[in-house]
């Protein structure tokens, strides 16, 4: 008897002992540091310029074919890729601001998708939302006229309920503007060279593949524990110039960075999702939730290695918060080119808000704005054309999201209900929407009335929105007009 109490004493303490080990393993592997254990022995892929021609009508003519391959993410040559006109990632659209385009997408997935051009001010009809899927095997086109400041954009799939896992496999690229004239001189430009696309997204691995599995106790989705720049896995860059201008995409699907120099030198924000900033700002770092990008400039002596590193964001331990990332090297060469950035960048017209036709509310908590969930069928707002409208968005809870709005870039009228911090002083389509915080923002709808096709607004963390946390809005011509929509 004794003996068997013994024995089922042993028993439960064993039990649990394994318990507490599972739990630790959890806990600790719910954390990953990768600084100074990357091995930074691959070049930076550098996204190919996307071939264009201009075709009888003058307009620039693109093709994108969405499609599966094979890619080495650093777990051996046959991880199993989407992309655009190649395995992984796709080429840099680029155009100038007044120039029409014209995009063929060609879809040669599997599955439907669509092609939604993040940032860009454009007709509803060819947003690429998911009102619009390209079937398998079909052709779409999406033609509209650039018509915004120079900035870097990028586009993505945005079909109903499946952009994170066709972000996550490959599906992304930069779409950068151009406005010659208007862009200071002084700023490096060379493609490539002094101008540098870092595409960042965090991945997981199972084996050779792609891990899709949750970090446990996420309420964000998938959290890779692996850094790719451009789908580069532990990346250097060759420098040859003082300062190099690195366009910062965030195309995770959940995952905030906090980017900052190895060494604690200034990172120079010249630039934030829709344009220039109207100065230089130098920062010593410069978070990016979701979907957000920010243009840096970095500046290098000769002969020097220096990293690019994203440091712990403060968020929770289960969202990522407490990681720590070695991103990219960058290697100076033992002569650079001099170079000197411009003291002005940009004139950002302020918008006012006394001039605001409407202010509305939208509360992120859950998996709900205002406790609803995406409705194809229901309108959440109808703007009028050629108005200016105030928009309070606040996480009403403790979870991350990442709040952007389709069509516009915006302007942050406040934080909290005071001034916005400077990295958040130019136009912005995405803002990181910290737990229990609150922001107003201000954005002027200025065309493309169309009463039957609806723009989004939504949370970017992309499991997010495919769980349904998105709204619809209608731009209509004139104030009492009705939407109609018509899709499907
Ligand atoms: Cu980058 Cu609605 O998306
Ligand atoms: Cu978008
Ligand atoms: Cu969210």
């Amino acid at each position: 008897m004794r003996r068997w109490l013994l024995g089922g004493l042993g028993l439960l303490l064993l039990l649990c002992g394994g318990g507490v080990a599972v739990v630790t393993w959890l806990v600790t592997r719910s954390a990953t540091d990768t600084v100074g254990k990357v091995a930074f022995d691959r070049p930076l892929q550098i996204s190919p310029l996307a071939a264009s021609t201009v075709d009888a009508d003058g307009r620039r003519v693109f093709d994108l074919t969405a499609q599966p391959g094979d890619s080495d993410l650093g777990h051996g040559a046959a991880t199993r890729t989407w992309g655009y006109n190649g395995a992984y990632l796709g080429p840099t659209l680029r155009a100038k601001r007044g120039e029409r385009v014209a995009v063929n997408v060609h879809n040669r997935l599997n599955e439907p998708t669509t092609v939604h051009w993040h940032g860009m001010h454009l007709p509803a009809k060819v947003d690429g939302g998911p009102h619009h899927p390209i079937p398998p095997g079909s052709d779409y086109q999406a033609a509209w006229t650039v018509d915004q400041p120079a900035a870097t954009l990028w586009y993505h799939p945005h079909p109903s309920e499946t952009t994170e896992r066709q972000v996550y496999r490959g599906l992304a690229g930069l779409f950068i503007v151009d406005e010659p004239g208007v862009e200071p001189a002084g700023l490096p430009r060379e493609y490539g060279v002094d101008d540098i696309p870092v595409v960042v997204q965090d991945k997981g691995f199972d084996g050779g593949q792609l891990s899709m599995s949750d970090r446990f106790l996420s309420d964000v989705g998938v959290l890779g524990d692996e850094i790719l720049v451009n789908g580069t896995p532990g990346p250097y860059l060759d420098v040859r110039t003082a300062l190099v201008r690195l366009r910062l995409l965030n195309a995770s699907t959940a995952r905030v960075y906090d980017f900052a120099m190895s060494d604690g030198r200034p990172l120079t924000m010249i630039g934030s999702d829709g344009g220039l900033l109207a100065a230089p700002y130098p920062t010593q770092h410069v978070r990016l939730s979701v979907g957000e990008r920010a243009e840096v400039v970095v500046a290098m002596r000769p002969g020097e290695r220096v990293e690019l590193r994203s440091q712990p964001t403060g968020l929770g331990r289960f969202q990522g918060g407490r990681d720590a990332f070695d991103v990219l090297q960058l290697r100076a060469a033992a002569e650079l080119r001099p170079g000197e950035l411009p003291r002005q960048l940009a004139d950002i017209p302020r918008l006012d808000p006394r001039q605001a036709a409407r202010t509305r509310t939208f509360t992120f908590a859950g998996r709900e704005i205002n406790d609803g969930r995406m409705d194809m069928d229901r309108v959440d707002a109808v703007v009028v054309k050629d108005t200016t409208e105030v928009w309070n968005v606040a996480n009403g809870h403790g979870t991350p999201h990442s709040f952007h709005i389709h069509d516009v870039q915006f302007q942050v009228l406040s934080v909290d209900g005071g001034a916005p911090p400077p990295e958040l002083g130019g136009w912005k389509d995405t803002l990181f929407l910290e737990p229990r915080r609150r922001f107003s923002v201000i954005a002027r709808f200025a065309d493309y009335a169309d009463p039957t096709t609806a723009y989004m607004f939504h949370c970017h963390v992309l499991r997010h929105e495919d769980e349904g946390m998105m709204g619809q809005f209608v731009v209509v011509e004139k104030e009492g007009d009705r939407p109609r929509l018509a899709h499907g």
